[in-house]
């Protein structure tokens, strides 16, 4: 699997430092987790922050945007460099119109899905996507405990994107660590996000590693 580490469980104080490491350990794409205190609980950044993490790294930016109405800003993510962009299919009504614009703009689009939402409640869009980023935890915080009764959910959306010959990539974010990346790999995933799993880690390069699952 790829390894996509989130920022938000780095050490901010050191940013440029942690994003350097995190290149060096093999990071597959760098996550980064946009909340706006209405969708979720919490506030992190905007694209300000993108656009400052464009400028010190080559990695492509994997950025889930966990706000409302985020066709309000789709531009502004993608000129501060976002190359993978994902939003709630729960906080918009123009679920179409932000995957035709993120795709107008040549990045790839991904639609992302709390625990609680049915896979058939977004299964009509999935021929359209370029990835799928189905929620392990309710969105919010970083170290949250997994929720492996949404694995049936990474199944259900695999082998439905395998029965179609579809080329959406499976995308599987919260609470993963050692204990359950070979379940998500097994389950069908080909990303995995990790944030307490290699930032909370003392080797990097280790963690990722082993969260990859390539034995599987
Ligand atoms: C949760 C975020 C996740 C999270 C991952 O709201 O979308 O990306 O930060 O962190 P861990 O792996 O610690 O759950
Ligand atoms: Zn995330």
């Amino acid at each position: 699997m790829r390894v996509a580490p989130s920022i938000i469980a780095a050490n901010f104080a050191a940013f440029q430092k942690e994003i350097k490491r995190i290149e060096k350990a093999g990071a597959d794409l760098l996550h980064l987790d946009v909340m706006d205190g209405v969708f979720v609980p919490n506030l992190t950044f905007g694209p300000i922050v993108v656009d400052a993490i464009n400028a010190i790294t080559d990695l492509e930016l994997d950025t889930h945007l966990m706000i409302v109405n985020p066709e309000n800003y789709l531009k502004q993510f993608i000129d501060a460099g976002a190359d993978w962009i994902s939003f709630h299919c729960e906080a918009t009504k123009e679920t179409d119109a932000c995957l035709e614009y993120i795709q107008s703009r040549d990045k790839k689009a991904g639609l992302a899905i709390n625990p609680s939402t049915p896979f058939a409640k977004i299964k009509q869009y999935v021929e359209k996507l370029d990835y799928l980023l189905i929620m392990t935890v309710n969105p919010g915080f970083y170290g949250q405990e997994f929720m492996s009764e949404v694995l049936n959910k990474v199944e259900q959306a695999k082998n439905y994107i395998n029965e179609h010959k579809l080329s959406c990539l499976l995308e599987v974010d919260g609470g993963i660590n050692y204990a359950n990346a070979c379940l998500v790999s097994q389950a069908g995933a080909d990303i995995v996000v990790a944030g307490a799993g290699i930032f909370k880690q003392e080797d990097y390069t280790e963690a990722i590693e082993r969260l990859r699952c390539s034995k599987v």
